[in-house]
């Protein structure tokens, strides 16, 4: 039980926060050792679903670069969509990317990037009026790259061809490994896991719009209330629904439902499959946060006003095999230096743009800044650095910060890069420490805490903000992933830090900013002991 007596979610909420806040001296409540026998399967399947099999073969598509996203048509409309636009949309968002072998280990990798590769999030298309698919409700199977026929639509079909992409996440997943702190990793993953979508509709011309969906009844939609489907199988919560539309560049209406239409479903198949040999019923206090958030209103979020020129870009490379090479450095070598050209691009695509990808796609009011570690960049001082993500929020920062910091404008960073210098020293030492003693956050190019303007998200848009803002902290993740591949560097998404002594180094006092998760990039060593196989080798083609 979270132990402060909450009346409110929003109590809950917090105190959950707090409680999962990993310290110098005391970790998160977690497992003490790895039960390897509960290992949850990281692939649920509804068994006696009818299967849908997806081609592989994209070659018929085009083949558009990561800079030319923007101006990417679709070849095809909605209505006309064969399986393998759909199967391109899936398989370089939520597929499978690779394997990797070690001995007599093997497991495989996605592109869409997991906490402890533990794969929390489920995805579901609903679709109604398309050619080339039955109407219904399916889930996405990454292994065999196949659909399972959850549910036939009835009657009702709306008049113009749907396509609705939902995501739900299997908390247990992620518990098994690290306990209380899941539901964050859990989030983290929601906001991966929406970039790679965008992404990946982005590159077939499409982007995505939120539907306002309460998550109840969400749960009725995807179905994960049919306990007759879920007797035996761990609690799965639904996250949000989007609906797949054609990628114009006008600022997108941000109540998302303009004719819309829900699918009324009929028949439902498949009974999901249990992913650990016993239930379990550790770690409670994720279903504790998790139900009374089932109650809230979807949570509004304001539409991004703010204009600022196009990112300047890099030399292009195809989008798909960004997506595919797209992994995790384990370790950097600690050497080279990042050009500062490339550090500036970098950033700036974090920058929220109602007219770029994949912010089209979540084109809201940035509440999450950037507290950089800089390492190695050519000509920046090493030190600590400030990346307000939006104008309108330099004023919370600076209040909310030490204010002995310095705030320098960076001299000769593009004018709507924010980036100001707070204080110059090695910040090597305090990076690692703070990244829960790991290597990469010192060994990179430069590292960085995502600040969260806490306070004022939960006060302006209520307990579900909580989520909320690790989505959007995943989501700038997924974007600095692919700019280190695009740039020829790699990064790593780091869920592991100590909360608060994060806040100490930034003077920040009370909870008006919170650090929600880490990133670093460099110059990835790569572990020649593993090989790799390739991501369908399994299907035989
Ligand atoms: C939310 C999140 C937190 C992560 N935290 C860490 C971390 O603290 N340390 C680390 O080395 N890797 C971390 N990773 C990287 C994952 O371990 C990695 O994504 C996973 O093993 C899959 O590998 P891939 O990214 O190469 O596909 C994190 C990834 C995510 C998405």
């Amino acid at each position: 039980m979270i132990e402060n007596h909450s009346t409110t979610t929003l109590e809950l909420v917090r105190a959950y926060h707090e409680r999962t806040k990993h310290h110098f001296d005391r970790y998160a409540a977690g497992p003490d050792f790895l039960d390897w026998e509960q290992q949850p399967n990281p692939f649920r399947e509804f068994e006696s679903a009818p299967l849908i099999k997806l081609p592989l073969d994209f070659e018929e598509l085009p083949e558009p670069g990561f800079n030319s996203l923007n101006t990417q048509q679709p070849q095809l409309g909605l209505k006309d969509w064969g399986l393998t636009e759909i199967s391109s949309l899936l398989r370089f968002s939520m597929g499978l990317a690779a394997w990797k072998v070690y001995g007599p280990d093997r497991w495989s990798l996605r592109c869409n990037p997991s906490s402890g590769n533990l794969h929390p999030t489920e995805t579901y298309m609903l679709v109604s009026g398309l050619r080339s698919l039955q109407d219904g409700v399916y889930h996405y199977a990454p292994y065999p790259h196949a659909l399972e026929l959850r549910a036939e639509n009835g009657s009702s079909s709306p008049n113009q061809p749907q396509l609705l992409l939902a995501f739900s996440s299997i908390a247990w997943r992620e518990a098994w490994k690290y306990g209380e702190r899941a539901y964050r990793y859990v989030q983290l993953d929601i906001g991966h896991a929406i970039g790679a979508l965008a992404y990946s509709a982005a590159a077939l011309g499409f982007r995505l719009q939120r539907l306002p969906v309460s998550r109840k009844k969400l749960t009725k939609l995807l179905g994960l209330d049919r306990q007759e489907d879920f007797k035996d199988a761990e609690n799965e919560y639904p996250d949000l629904i989007f609906r797949l539309r054609e990628s114009p560049d006008q600022v997108p209406d941000p109540s998302g439902a303009d004719g819309i239409q829900l699918p009324m479903t009929s028949q439902w198949h498949g009974t999901a499959n249990r992913l650990s040999q016993q239930p379990s019923h550790q770690w409670p206090l994720i279903d504790e946060l998790e139900q009374p958030l089932m109650e809230c209103p979807p949570c509004q979020q304001l539409p991004l006003a703010e204009s600022i020129p196009a990112p300047a870009r890099v030399p292009d490379q195809p989008i798909r095999q960004i997506i595919l090479q797209r992994r995790s450095a384990q370790a950097f070598h600690g050497k080279s230096i990042l050009q500062l050209s490339h550090f500036y691009q970098i950033l700036d695509h974090c920058l929220p743009r109602a007219t770029e990808h994949p912010w089209k796609s979540w084109p809201y009011q940035a509440r999450i800044h950037l507290l950089l570690f800089v390492h190695r960049v050519e000509g920046l001082s090493p030190g600590l650095y400030l990346l307000p993500r939006s104008r309108q929020a330099l004023p919370l920062l600076k209040q909310n910060l030490d204010e002995d910091f310095s705030w320098q404008p960076v001299e000769g960073c593009p004018a709507h890069i924010l980036l100001h210098q707070l204080v110059t020293t090695e910040v090597k030492k305090a990076a690692r420490a703070l990244s829960c003693h790991q290597d990469i956050a010192a060994s990179s190019f430069f590292s960085l805490g995502m600040l969260a303007e806490f306070d004022a998200a939960l006060q302006a848009s209520g307990p579900l903000a909580y989520p909320e803002l690790f989505w959007e902290a995943g989501l700038i993740g997924q974007v600095l992933y692919l700019q280190a591949e695009a740039h020829r560097v790699r990064g790593t998404g780091i869920g592991c830090f100590f909360d608060d002594a994060v806040h100490q180094i930034a003077g920040v006092k009370e909870s008006g900013l919170q650090s929600l998760y880490h990133f670093t990039v460099g110059e990835a060593k790569p572990d020649n002991r593993l090989q790799t196989l390739p991501a369908y080798h399994h299907l035989g083609s």
